[in-house]
């Protein structure tokens, strides 16, 4: 396969060229995977999901996905990688529950970028686990994108390369969509089968909820964030807003004050929305909602999400605050 984007491909826009790119990633996949196996960490992101389906139809059970569930995942998706996956393109997938091992390491852990460390080291040991029990593995197959290249390129991001596996674990790399921009990714992911709610995605952290639940991490307060952005997203597709705002989500942080529900003092979290527009995401707007359905949206939030007496919305752009709360 072509290492780097050739300076004059045509953008990916249309069927015909999409198809004619994976027939041609298919036939170059066969090539260098031969009777081979190979892992991929299939997270249910656009890209290792985009990876996994055009492998299953290259190569079909020579590819092994390990999906690994941290706990920290929105309500709905550990059960979507299962559903499409497993049972619709017969996947060999191997599916890891890990909630309790990460949550328990998490827990007690304040400051935003241990917890991020935690949550990355504990994803590689408990992906390594897996792939120890596993013989004959040659390759690891992995979502980069053309832009992931071009920025670590340009010092910006070190480039997720091998995931900083341990040293005796040395694969060779299978990257099929390496030369794609992420536009292009979505239309190949729809031409492969994927459902449409998975390829066009908003985008979401590597560490999940986990830092939309602002220090240290507990069971209920999770459970709060998972269930509000569950209402939320719920909402935004009702409202034909799906796919054109660029990122919404809820934060619950730690503190309480005091409400009244059915005649009785309450002392529970606020919940916070944030839905925003950009381009690069190095500067995003504030998508305005309409009045009628910021009050739907407190009204739901309030009345279904256990812990949660306020829903405030944070206007602010980028700069001066980040898209994320830690
Ligand atoms: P910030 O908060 O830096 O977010 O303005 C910009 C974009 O990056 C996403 N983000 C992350 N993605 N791992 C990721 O994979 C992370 O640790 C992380 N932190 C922020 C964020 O959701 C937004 O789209």
């Amino acid at each position: 396969m072509a290492d780097r984007r050739p300076d004059d491909m045509a953008r990916i826009t249309t069927n015909e060229l999409a198809d004619a790119f994976i027939e041609e990633q298919i036939a170059e996949l066969r090539k260098q995977i031969g009777d081979k196996k190979v892992l991929l960490a299939l997270s249910g992101g656009v890209d290792s999901s985009v990876v996994a389906a055009m492998l299953i139809k290259a190569v079909g059970d020579q590819l092994v996905c390990v999906h690994v569930n941290h706990g920290l995942l929105r309500k709905g998706e550990p059960e979507q990688v299962i559903k499409v996956f497993r049972d619709e393109m017969k996947a060999n997938l191997i599916y890891v529950d890990a909630t309790d091992r990460f949550l328990d390491k998490l827990a007690g852990v304040s400051d935003p970028e241990t917890k991020r460390k935690i949550i990355g080291g504990e994803f590689i040991e408990v992906f390594a686990e897996e792939a120890r029990k596993l013989d004959g593995i040659e390759f690891l197959a992995q979502g980069t994108i053309w832009p992931d290249i071009l920025e670590s390129e340009a010092g910006i991001k070190a480039h997720h390369n091998a995931g900083g596996l341990p040293e005796d674990m040395k694969f060779e790399l299978v990257e099929p969509v390496k030369i794609l921009f992420k536009d292009e990714v979505r239309v190949v992911g729809e031409r492969l089968g994927l459902p449409a709610n998975m390829v066009y995605r908003q985008p979401f952290p590597g560490p999940g909820l986990g830092v939309r639940c602002p220090g240290a991490i507990t069971r209920d307060r999770l459970e709060a964030v998972r269930e509000s952005d569950a209402i939320l997203r719920e909402e935004f597709a009702k409202n034909g807003l799906e796919g054109k705002v660029w990122q919404y989500f809820t934060v619950v942080p730690d503190f309480k004050s005091t409400g009244v529900k059915n005649g009785k003092r309450t002392f529970d979290w606020p919940c916070i929305i944030r839905a925003i527009n950009t381009t690069d995401v190095m500067e995003v707007t504030v998508e305005h909602l309409s009045d009628e359905l910021i009050d739907h949206l407190v009204n739901r939030i309030i009345s279904e999400v256990p812990g949660i007496n306020r829903v405030l919305f944070d206007y602010t752009p980028k700069p001066p605050a980040t898209v994320e709360y830690e």
